[in-house]
């Protein structure tokens, strides 16, 4: 009997899979689409700038400019990359899953997904199409779209195409979507937030906020500007091929897809790093695999057992070319330049990896100053529930700032950890407040869940955020102690200083017979105060460790008034 069944079957697109699951993407809620739509092209027009060695200058504006529909937004952003191949842009904008990051070397985006889940959301509750202009360095025009996606299709509907000749040499992109939105204080503060711990740690870029005008409010469109500080960038990322160990059974019958006419042997040192003629020949050994048999001819057993082999050998750390750290300097930079601090530091770790994938972790810290004043909103929320000394997170991954999820990632875990004590190992006070900075730079961050919003506590990454973390805080300490050791020999200095001439005069009086009194008083002042001032001098320039202020050995006066002992005093008691 056949058999019979009233379900229906299709296939869904990726377009509208994703759309489905904008969540996934962080598409949640009309104030969070905003913010998310925001990140996806301010990170393109990263991508496509600073890795390419331009120094950027985006512009992100937000407006309304539908009187009709008070809560479409239209967001615009402009920057000044390479610029997309016109045959190219439908599809970059117009297909989900399609990028040109599919690389191994670190960028901010890698997925092909973040601006079409924008145009999607946008498309969807607005009708309104999506508007690109773009250039390229040696194109000699500028060409422009206004398209759709076709959700069922997962392709481009392309409304309206134009091209003009390029007067200026104007490169880079601009893009405008308008969605439905909502414009409220948490919109505002994470774009803010965001925006401004981007510039920390791109101090070389010039980024321009413009938020909307509010009318009903009378509110004028406010701008925020933060202005390149620096020229220097970091060190673009280069492509690399993956390690051995980086890769599984499936995504090694890919790469054999790509290369089937290759002899093993060549495969393997080709499509690898860190596999030589030698290391090929063992791999191919241990599988029992003829190191001439055409990489297609493999059967599913052979490509198990040299997966097997794979795993088995050892191999050389993975080359760390694909990362592109931020570096002490700008790091240093940008806390001073941004937060204001009285003091920064910052340093960048050597390259580790896990699993065959490289990574390198930075951390930062800032101190003092203004610091508090200019701290950002999420940061200054998260002081609220601490105790003190208050630490203020700010945390990133491939330079990208992660404001969600704070508590479940394993940079939170080991900064409030019980051994990491501040107040006792670092000499915190109870009231002092520190920004810790910590970057992880990876081409495979171990996200904790979809939203990519914390990071996992693999062992190899958290011994190395707590190293950064513990060496920046020590520098910190070895700072704050020097400092505390200067305040308290100027106090000592100032309280010589008063008691000095009182001493010098009661000396004086034991010294001469009364009647050069004074110049003998005077003389000795002096001399007393230049003592005073080398004592402490010699103290301040002394090892941090071995600095300790002892009082300055002064004849006792037997008078009254006498010199008080500063060994006892108050000060020396901390
Ligand atoms: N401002 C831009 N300048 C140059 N190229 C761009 C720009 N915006 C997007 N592109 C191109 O369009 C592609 C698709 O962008 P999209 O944001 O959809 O995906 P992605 O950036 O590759 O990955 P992710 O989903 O992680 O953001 C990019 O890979 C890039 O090649
Ligand atoms: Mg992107």
């Amino acid at each position: 009997m056949a058999e019979t069944t009233n379900e229906s079957f299709r296939q869904m697109s990726p377009a509208e899979f994703f759309y489905r699951n904008k969540e996934i993407a962080g598409f949640t809620s009309a104030s969070r689409a905003m913010y998310q739509a925001v990140r996806e092209f301010f990170e393109n027009s990263l991508d496509a700038t600073e890795v390419h060695g331009i120094l950027p200058r985006v512009t992100v504006q937000i407006s309304k400019e539908d009187p009709n529909n008070p809560d479409f937004f239209t967001i615009t952003v402009e920057d000044n990359g390479i610029g997309i191949p016109s045959t190219v842009i439908p599809d970059a904008f117009g297909r989900v899953l399609f990028s040109s990051k599919y690389k191994l070397r670190q960028t901010r985006g890698m997925y092909g997904l973040g601006a079409k889940m924008a145009i999607l959301y946008g498309q969807q509750n607005t009708g309104k199409p999506f508007e690109i202009f773009s250039s390229t360095p040696s194109s000699k025009k500028v060409y422009y779209y206004k398209l759709m996606i076709r959700m069922d299709k997962n392709e481009p509907l392309i409304l309206e195409e134009g091209e003009w000749p390029k007067s200026s040499g104007w490169h880079g992109t601009i893009v405008k979507l308008t969605l439905e939105g909502e414009w409220s204080k948490r919109t505002k503060d994470y774009i803010s937030v965001y925006l401004k711990r981007t510039a920390i740690i791109a101090p070389y870029a010039d980024i321009i906020f413009i938020s909307p005008s509010i009318e009903g409010e009378g509110k004028e469109p406010e701008i925020t500007l933060y202005r390149r500080v620096t020229t220097k960038l970091p060190a673009p990322p280069k492509e690399t091929k993956p390690h051995p160990i980086g890769v599984d059974l499936e995504m090694l019958k890919m790469m054999i897809a790509e290369r089937p006419s290759a002899n093993m042997k060549d495969f393997l040192m080709r499509s690898f790093q860190r596999v030589g003629e030698k290391k090929a020949e063992e791999i191919l050994e241990k599988a029992k695999i003829d190191p001439r048999r055409r990489a297609s001819t493999l059967t599913e057993k052979e490509l198990e057992s040299l997966y097997k082999a794979i795993k088995d050998t050892k191999f050389i750390a993975p080359s760390s070319e694909s990362l592109s750290p931020i570096g002490e300097d700008l790091i240093k930079i940008g806390l001073k330049e941004v937060l204001q601090a009285e003091f920064v530091d910052a340093v960048t770790r050597k390259p580790k990896s896990y699993g065959g994938h490289p990574f390198i972790v930075e951390a930062g810290i800032a101190y003092g100053g203004k610091l508090l004043e200019n701290l950002d909103e999420i940061a200054k929320d998260s002081l609220k529930g601490q105790q003190g000394p208050y630490v203020a997170l700010l945390r990133y991954a491939n330079k990208i700032p992660l404001l969600f999820d704070e508590k479940a990632d394993v940079i939170w875990s080991i900064v409030n950890s019980e051994e990491f004590s501040w107040k006792t190992t670092y000499k915190l006070e109870q009231t002092d407040v520190v920004a810790v900075l910590v970057h992880v730079a990876s081409t495979k961050v171990p996200y904790k869940g979809v939203g990519k919003e914390s990071i996992a506590p693999v062992e190899e990454l958290r011994k190395e955020i707590e190293a950064a973390v513990q060496e920046v805080a020590r520098r910190l300490r070895v700072y704050l102690t020097k400092k505390r050791k200067k305040q308290e020999a100027q106090e000592k200095l100032r309280l010589f200083m008063k008691y000095i001439p009182e001493i010098a005069q009661n000396l004086a009086y034991f010294v001469t017979d009364g009647k050069e009194l004074r110049e003998a008083s005077k003389s000795l002042e002096r001399e007393l105060l230049e003592m005073a001032k080398r004592k402490v001098r010699a103290q301040l320039e002394q090892p941090e460790e071995l600095t300790h202020i002892v009082p300055v050995a002064l004849p006792a006066a037997e008078q009254e008034g006498s010199i008080e002992d500063p060994s006892t005093s108050e000060e020396e008691e901390e």
